[in-house]
């Protein structure tokens, strides 16, 4: 008997563990008759009751029998593969590195194509720098992070039993009808309930958007810049990408091509494009809408953070000059919240509705139901609208020090693009075209600064080069001696 305790976790635990070691590694071969509970106690020096405990575990998970008369035994046909490797106290169970990649599907092996070509992840990886400008991200502190844990624990306490059911794939009706309520007062989109879908996050929605909407092979119309998470999306449902470049107006539909089909669907960030920042004009929502019918094809409008809008109140909405139910409009929680939430939502065309719900069904059956119902808390109580105009005015002062940071230390060798909304500027620096921006982000790291290439964003990259600085999560103190470093640094 080898029976080597490891001293970690309960006795009987222990026990267990060693004896099915043991057994693992053929030291007590198959049909081995294992002492009595008694006699191995005593030898081990523990309780019966321990003894007992083990041998119930190992029975239950079928590494022995028990056998009438003959006490308890190891189980004959322990399949061979379950043996660890090199015995020893404790086990490997190393899956076999395979030999082969495994055949995927034409989806899973886009997949992996566009993973292994981009970076498919928003974490932070890394060494934090000290001023970090990375782009994306809401001003944490100025989260209300106490009232949200009372309005969670307070629905978490009164839970009734349907609140801990499966719910509604299409999300909780609280908190679709304080949304449909919120998006007619302040984003001018008349909706109700019915054509509102919640989903874990833009992200989701692009996702379902394309599994009910394109074929492989079909055209979608993309900014050009754009956000990298729709145009990943898109390429992995086997999308052809059409690039809409941008101007300082916005996106420019570009002429039909003859002989090809047109986009089935266009993507669009019109209150404030990612990452460029300008606002699209009235005349270009118009003829985009125009473009859409003449087509047959949906908009996609992703309202991602134009709540933060620094002159003037929020644009209306293109989902609200809509009249023909082509838009399908994207919001998020990510900026005005925070990204762990991930809670978003769809307003979705009459026509859509029930084929995008069946796909959130498909997907994940609903979002989480008890954030859910605390969100529509914090926005039918009015927390959520004054938390925006709270971190409106907070914003406001980092986005005009960063401004004036950007003034004072680069001048004139530097020209700042979509400062009107959101959360981060684009940044033009001005006569250092043809120098890789490899090396200007890397002179800025190595000053602590964190700053970010638009080129990425591109289909088709600009000559000049731009930097893209977001300043939510920073302090006033840090954006200016982070611009300080930053203009010390590419000198
Ligand atoms: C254009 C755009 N859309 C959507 C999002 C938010 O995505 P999600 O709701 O999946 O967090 C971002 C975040 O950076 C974005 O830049």
């Amino acid at each position: 008997m080898f029976c080597q305790l490891d001293g970690a976790g309960p006795l009987y635990q222990q026990v267990y563990r060693a004896l099915r070691t043991d057994i693992l590694s053929r030291r007590l071969p198959p049909g081995t008759r294992l002492p009595s509970t008694r006699a191995l106690a005593a030898d081990l020096g523990v309780s019966r009751n321990v003894a007992m405990l083990a041998y119930e575990q190992l029975l239950g998970e079928g590494y022995t029998q028990a056998r009438t008369g003959s006490g308890t035994i190891v189980a004959p046909s322990l399949p061979e593969q379950w043996a660890a490797a090199g015995g020893g106290a404790s086990l490997r169970f190393a899956a076999p590195a395979p030999r082969t990649p495994p055949r995927l599907a034409r989806a899973g092996t886009r997949a992996i194509a566009i993973a292994r070509r981009t970076r498919l992840h928003w974490d932070l990886r890394g060494a934090p720098l000290a001023y970090d400008f990375r782009f994306g991200r809401p001003a944490f502190a100025d989260f209300p992070h106490a009232l949200w844990c009372r309005l969670l624990g307070r629905r978490a306490r009164s839970a009734r039993r349907s609140d801990l059911d499966y719910g509604a794939p299409e999300g909780r009706i609280e908190l679709r009808e304080a949304l449909a309520e919120r998006l007619r007062r302040f984003r001018g989109i008349e909706t109700t309930a019915r054509q509102i879908v919640v989903v874990n996050g833009s992200q989701q929605a692009l996702d379902l958007v394309t599994r009910v909407l394109i074929d492989p092979g079909d055209r979608v119309l993309i900014e050009d810049p754009h956000y990298l998470g729709a145009r990943w999306v898109f390429a992995a449902g086997g999308a052809e990408l059409v690039p809409a470049p941008v101007d300082a107006d916005g996106m420019h539909i570009p002429p039909p091509r003859a002989a090809r089909r047109s986009p089935r669907l266009a993507y669009v960030t019109p209150s404030h494009q990612f990452p460029t920042g300008v606002v699209l004009p009235l005349a270009r929502r118009l003829e985009l809408l125009d473009w859409a019918a003449r087509c047959d094809a949906f908009v996609l409008e992703d309202d991602y953070d134009s709540e933060y809008r620094y002159a003037g109140r929020p644009l209306q909405a293109l989902a609200g000059l809509d009249v023909d139910g082509r838009v399908l409009y994207l919001g998020t929680f990510s900026k005005l919240m925070f990204p762990a939430l991930r809670l978003g939502y769809l307003v979705v065309p009459e026509v859509l509705v029930e084929s995008i719900v069946a796909a959130k069904a498909l997907a994940d059956t609903g979002s989480a139901g008890l954030e859910q119902l605390a969100l529509a808390d914090f926005i039918r109580e009015g927390h959520f609208e004054r938390h925006l105009n709270r971190s409106r005015v907070r914003n406001a002062v980092r986005r005009s020090v960063l401004l004036e940071a950007l003034r004072e230390q680069f001048g004139e060798r530097a020209e700042v693009s979509g400062a009107a909304t959101g959360l981060h500027v684009l940044v033009w620096l001005r006569g250092r075209d043809g120098e890789p921006i490899a090396s200007v982000a890397r002179k800025a790291e190595a000053a602590g600064v964190g700053v970010y290439a638009v080129a990425p964003y591109y289909l088709e990259p600009p000559r000049r080069t731009g930097v893209l600085l977001g300043y939510g999560p920073l302090s006033e103190r840090q954006i200016r001696q982070g611009i300080r470093r930053l203009a010390a640094a590419l000198g």
